[in-house]
């Protein structure tokens, strides 16, 4: 695969090729995504839950995203490699800068942020820096405790409006891209066609430029037993792991996942 950087990101929104992004953490996995045609490897911090076995994201550490995102950045060939800032690691600037710095030199080439405009200074500085910032807009899981559950955001028209608000401002900022989790699918369209930055959704609909999935809950594996409306279980039909990252690959490329069961309505 050639290298992904945020020129062929930028393009492909322009020409309306959908972006698969999948998360990974160790060497292997990045291989095997990167030869399965996944390009954005997101070193997320849910490995607190699918790798460690908590119940939450928050007991991540900087320590470990910097590991993991090393492991990946060894296996990696040509896709382009973002990590997720951990829970309090970027509780004032100073930290976030510190802490970013600690993700890129371990071989991220963007980070992600999780919160809402009061990021915008954050991501004005790194940005300055040369850090490239994501930031994760609607369900933020380091939030879980504030929402009272992983629950769908943005249903409401009034909190519709503030993410909406909330992707423009980090747009000025400088953000690079936006995540977007867990929002009906049209308001996902409508943060979509907002900015000119590429849009990744997760349980967003099909309207976002791209789309991500944990790894685990996309190869049919799951601590809780539970499987979020979101997601497809790719290894249905597939023989192997190669074979069915590969099928992710193509049905986001062929728009044909999301399908409308996956999507959440206001
Ligand atoms: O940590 C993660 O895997 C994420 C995705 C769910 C977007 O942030
Ligand atoms: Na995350």
């Amino acid at each position: 695969m050639s290298e992904v950087t945020l020129t062929t990101l930028q393009a492909q929104k322009r020409e309306g090729s959908k972006i698969v992004m999948l998360t990974c953490y160790d060497a292997i996995f990045a291989r095997t995504a990167c030869e399965a045609g996944v390009e954005m490897l997101l070193v997320g911090d849910s490995l607190g839950m699918v790798l460690q076995g908590h119940d939450s994201t928050l007991p991540v550490s900087l320590d470990d995203m910097a590991y993991h995102t090393a492991c990946v950045k060894r296996g990696n060939r040509g896709a382009m490699i973002v990590a997720d800032m951990p829970f309090m690691a970027n509780a004032t600037t100073e930290q976030c800068l510190h802490s970013a710095a600690r993700l890129m030199q371990a071989g991220a080439q963007m980070v992600k942020l999780e919160g809402a405009a009061w990021l915008a200074e954050s991501t004005r500085l790194l940005t300055e820096r040369g850090i490239p910032v994501c930031a994760h807009l609607g369900l933020t899981p380091q939030s879980v405790n504030l929402f009272g559950g992983y629950k769908v955001q943005g249903r409401q028209q009034e909190a519709a409006q503030q993410l909406l608000d909330d992707a423009r401002a980090l747009e000025a900022a400088g953000a690079a891209m936006l995540l977007v989790e867990c929002v009906p699918s049209d308001l996902g369209a409508r943060i979509a066609q907002a900015v000119e930055i590429p849009v990744i959704g997760i349980g967003a609909g099909a309207g976002t430029d791209g789309q991500v999935l944990v790894m685990h809950d996309m190869l049919g594996l799951s601590l809780s037993g539970r499987t979020p409306k979101f997601v497809r279980d790719f290894m249905q039909g597939q023989n192997d792991i190669s074979s069915a990252i590969a099928a992710y690959s193509r049905a986001v490329k062929s728009r044909a996942f999301p399908a409308k069961e996956h999507e959440f309505t206001a």
